[in-house]
């Protein structure tokens, strides 16, 4: 039997799973690091403590597998896109990375966009370039920390980084790559003429590989440390999206999937270069070679039930530790108690500002219709009902571009709550269905080894074969109504405070 790692480079940790040459899942482990936020708005971490994790979590992942780590035959890596790692000329990294949820760039992008002009972005990179995205912060080295910009000689993706401590090779993959605003995304290849535009020189970008594609092998002194043979093949991999789309299934037309993690996805297969000209959903390279994708980003979506339970949430984590319980359990069984609509509670998600469908860094969040009847319980239903209505504003864009929506997988930590689950199928107005493993893009990133190895003969038909879906929620029709209603008061809200909220940013 062969076996393949995946290891996920996130933001709160670096996740590796073990699958076998069936696909299985056999092992799987997590080591988590801190994410610093030196000003309100920022958001960096050090690489090195991504190397640690990785180290870590694929020995306990090969500890708990109990196989012999020589049957391990390849590597596929994802990790958060978007976040840049600045090397100088030796390989050493000049400063922490500045993360995809970082928002401080907003005078770069306004930059970039006069430089490039909108248009010619929209042709080549097919999205107009935002806070989060790699050049913008590229630029700010530059306006901000020249010192440091001067001594630049290669810029990385957190997953590459990774992959050149393992192989000693710089390469990226084409989905990880559309993120960087310097990719022509229907070309799947770097643009020399935005680099050119923006003084960037071709040299500081990795060659850039279809996911399944072998870019090197570990490295002796790695392959060692983890007890594994000196032929263990690394493939390109794929950004945290696309890569996890492999390990949900969504490698056809009329697949979506809706993931609410940390932030909030909603992502759809498409078979051609598919574009929303106002650039409220990305359009970038699929780790299913010669395909595409659509993807809503939501920047705070399980975050915001998390930011509840940490400011919030006291008296619920305790009661947790004391039961031995999830403190998001207790939190969501006393949503369950308020009504649909937490009795005209709305609440706007914009906690780090927002991406789609409002690319604004000024955005902030809002509990909108507060009153004296209200709990705590109202206010919990009222941010899982907030951040879902965030997520099917990406629906209706991608029913505007005509793209498919035949069927609907939920995935990520809030897909495991049964009423976020029936949320979402009556606030989105479709069937969903769950996946029997839903370990995110590290389970897509193992399978893309396999592919990448030979074992399955595509990266579509690895993906069928490992993913099953299991259960169905459907629409509630009651709710369908209710909800289609409130849905257009919080689709109206934010228009309304738009022009406040950088006179918020002045105070
Ligand atoms: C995608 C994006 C996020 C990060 C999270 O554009 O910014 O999904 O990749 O890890």
């Amino acid at each position: 039997m062969e076996y393949f790692l995946g290891i996920d480079v996130g933001t709160t940790g670096c996740k590796v799973v073990l699958v076998n040459e069936k696909g299985e899942l056999i092992s799987k482990a997590v080591a988590e690091y801190p994410l610093y936020t030196p000003y309100p708005n920022w958001a960096e971490q050090d690489p090195a403590d991504w190397w640690q994790g990785t180290v870590q979590a694929v020995k306990e992942a090969l500890q708990m597998a109990e196989i012999d780590p020589l049957l391990v035959q390849g590597v596929g890596l994802t990790g958060q896109m978007h976040g840049s790692v600045f090397l100088d000329e030796k390989g050493a990294v000049l400063r922490p990375a500045i993360l995809w949820c970082d928002q401080r760039t907003a005078r770069e992008c306004e930059e970039i966009t006069q430089i490039v002009g909108e248009e010619k972005l929209m042709s080549i990179n097919c999205n107009p370039v935002l806070p989060g995205f790699t050049a913008p912060k590229i630029l700010w080295l530059k306006n901000n920390e020249p010192h440091l910009y001067e001594k630049v000689a290669k810029v990385l993706l957190p997953k590459d980084y990774i992959r050149f401590l393992l192989t000693g090779d710089f390469a990226t993959d084409v989905s990880d790559a559309s993120g960087t605003s310097l990719f022509d995304v229907p070309r799947r290849k770097w643009s020399e003429e935005l680099m050119s535009l923006l003084e960037f020189p071709p040299s500081w970008f990795p060659p850039s590989f279809e996911s399944p594609e072998v870019t090197g092998y570990l490295k002796k002194e790695v392959a060692e440390m983890w007890g594994m043979g000196d032929k263990v093949l690394v493939v390109a991999g794929g950004g945290d999206n696309a890569a996890g789309a492999i390990g949900t299934g969504i490698v056809k037309p009329g697949l979506v999937s809706a993931s609410l993690g940390t932030s909030g996805v909603v992502f759809a297969f498409s078979d051609e270069v598919k574009v929303d000209k106002k650039g409220r959903v990305h359009t970038f390279c699929h780790a299913v070679p010669g395909k595409w994708h659509v993807m809503g980003v939501m920047l705070s979506a399980g975050g915001s039930l998390r930011w509840f339970r940490d400011r919030l949430g006291m008296e619920e984590k305790n009661l947790a530790s004391l039961l031995e319980k999830d403190s998001y359990d207790i939190l969501t069984a006393e949503a369950e108690k308020a009504l649909p609509g937490a009795e005209g509670l709305i609440f706007l998600p914009y906690l780090t500002g927002e991406r789609t469908p409002h690319a604004d860094p000024y955005a902030r969040g809002v509990f909108f219709g507060l009153t004296l009847k209200h709990r705590k319980n109202e206010m919990v239903r009222a941010v899982m009902e907030g951040v879902t209505f965030g997520m099917r504003d990406s629906f209706e864009i991608m029913r505007e571009m005509n793209i498919p929506i035949q069927e609907v997988r939920a995935i990520g930590g809030g897909a495991r709550s049964a009423l976020w689950r029936e949320m979402q199928a009556s606030i989105y107005g479709v069937p969903l269905w769950g996946v029997e493993i839903d370990e995110g893009p590290a389970f897509g990133a193992a399978l893309l080894g396999a592919v990448g190895r030979g074992v399955f003969s595509s990266v579509e038909e690895a993906s069928e074969k490992a993913v099953k879906v299991t259960e169905q929620v459907l629409p509630s029709p009651e709710l369908v109504d209710y909800y289609q209603k409130a849905y257009r008061l919080y689709r109206d809200l934010y228009p309304a405070l738009r022009d406040f909220y950088p006179r918020l940013q002045e105070l």
